[in-house]
C-alpha cells in the first residue's frame, strides 16, 4: 500500500481529477455531469476517492437500492494500479454497506475484465448470472456478481 494514500468521501473537489481517471480507464467514460450527479446530487449513492498528494487517483461507489448495494464502478489511474488502491476502495465500500445494514452487494463486470473480476473474487463476490450483449460498444456480455453480507 502507498504510504501517503488516503480514502475520503468523494466531493465536488475531486471531479476534475476523476474525469481524467475515467478517460484513462474506460472506452465510454462518464461525463462531468454524470460524475457530479453521482458524487454530489444522488442521495442514494455513496462514493469514495483514493487521494495521493492531494490528487484523486481512484474512486469507487455504490447505489443503495432497498437493502442491497449496487457497486457502480471502481477505477484506479493506470500509474497507481496493483498497489492496493482498488482493494482499499472495495474495503471502504464493504464497511459502508455493513454500517448501513445492507444484506448483499452486487455489480456487473465485462466478461473480458479479468483483473476486476479477480479483485471482486478476492473480496468474496461470486458469479450470479450473465447479461448477454450488455455493453453497447462491443456487445460484450456482463457477468453479474454477488456477495452476501452477514
Ligand atoms: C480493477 C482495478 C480497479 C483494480 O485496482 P488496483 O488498484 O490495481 O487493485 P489492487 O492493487 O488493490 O489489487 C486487488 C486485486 O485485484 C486483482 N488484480 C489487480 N490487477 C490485476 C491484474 N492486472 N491481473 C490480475 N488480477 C489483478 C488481484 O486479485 C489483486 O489482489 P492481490 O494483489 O492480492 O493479488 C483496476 O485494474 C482498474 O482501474 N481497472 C480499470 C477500470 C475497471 O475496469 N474497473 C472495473 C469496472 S467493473
Amino acid at each position: 500500500m502507498l504510504n501517503d494514500m488516503s480514502i475520503v468521501r468523494a466531493g465536488r473537489e475531486h471531479i476534475e481529477d476523476i474525469m481524467k481517471v475515467e478517460k484513462l480507464c474506460f472506452k465510454i467514460p462518464w461525463s462531468q455531469q454524470s460524475i457530479t450527479d453521482e458524487f454530489v446530487n444522488n442521495e442514494a449513492a455513496v462514493y469514495y476517492c483514493a487521494v495521493i498528494g492531494g490528487r484523486a487517483v481512484g474512486y469507487g461507489g455504490m447505489w443503495q437500492v432497498l437493502d442491497e448495494g449496487h457497486i457502480t464502478n471502481i477505477a484506479v489511474h493506470p500509474e497507481f494500479r496493483q498497489s492496493g488502491l482498488g482493494s482499499a476502495l472495495m474495503e471502504v465500500l464493504l464497511e459502508e454497506a455493513k454500517s448501513r445494514g445492507l444484506t448483499a452487494l452486487t455489480l456487473e463486470v465485462r466478461r473480458s475484465n479479468l483483473s476486476a473480476q479477480a479483485l471482486y473474487r478476492k473480496y468474496g463476490f461470486s458469479d450470479g448470472g450473465m447479461r448477454k450483449r450488455y455493453y453497447a460498444d462491443n456487445n460484450e456480455d456482463a457477468i453479474i456478481m454477488w456477495k452476501r453480507l452477514e
